[in-house]
């Protein structure tokens, strides 16, 4: 299933955020714990990350925010970068280490090919990521939320499982030594490491 930029657009739209909240609820608390641990990293970066999603609870730690969203609806500044993340890596330079949030279930709608390949996540980065877990209670959830978003014309032929075989994980960037960590949260699975 391809998904168009009206689609895109709609999947953070605030009534259909609404029908997931208790997912971001979740990912709110565990971004909060998780960047703590982060202090000593100048720069947080929100994959997919709509209008400014996240950007008053890393402001808050002290750390700087960068987002990226090729269909974010606010216009391009210093902390909004309007492109996909896999363009992004391929122009990456030789910056400080970052720490990478894939919230939401962003993973399953990148190219994750392009990603690993590009070699773009590096030594001292930290990942975060989030997605839904294959519990029935999460899947439920997950089908009432793209319901919400979808064009009448690909509601009939939607399936949850179909979004659920998607890569969803950052286990392809990781490197021989990485330190690796999930846990399952109610209708979230959380993935943290450090490069
Ligand atoms: C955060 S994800 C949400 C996914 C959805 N909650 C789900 O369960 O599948 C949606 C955001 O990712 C953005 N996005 C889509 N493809 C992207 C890409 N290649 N790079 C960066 N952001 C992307 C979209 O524009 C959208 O704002």
């Amino acid at each position: 299933m391809k998904f168009i930029n009206s689609t895109y657009k709609k999947m953070l739209n605030e009534d259909s955020m609404n029908i997931a909240r208790d997912f971001l609820n979740t990912e709110k608390d565990f971004l909060k714990c998780k960047l703590d641990l982060f202090k000593n990293y100048k720069q947080a970066v929100v994959v997919g990350c709509g209008d400014y999603n996240y950007y008053e609870l890393i402001e808050s730690t002290n750390i700087s925010y960068l987002g990226i969203d090729p269909y974010a609806a606010s216009v391009e500044g210093s902390q909004l970068i309007k492109t996909t993340f896999e363009e992004y890596l391929a122009q990456r330079n030789n910056d400080e280490s970052k720490i990478f949030i894939f919230w939401f279930n962003v993973i399953s709608h990148l190219n994750m090919n392009i990603v690993e390949k590009s070699r773009g996540i590096r030594k001292g980065d930290v990942i975060i990521n989030s997605t839904w877990s294959t519990k029935n209670t999460s899947k439920i959830l997950l089908e009432k939320y793209y319901l919400s978003i979808l064009p009448n014309d690909q509601k009939n032929s939607f399936n949850v499982d179909h979004i659920l075989s998607r890569n969803r994980s950052i286990k392809g960037m990781l490197a021989k030594d990485s330190s690796f960590s999930t846990q399952r949260i109610k209708n979230n699975l959380f993935e943290v490491a450090i490069i």
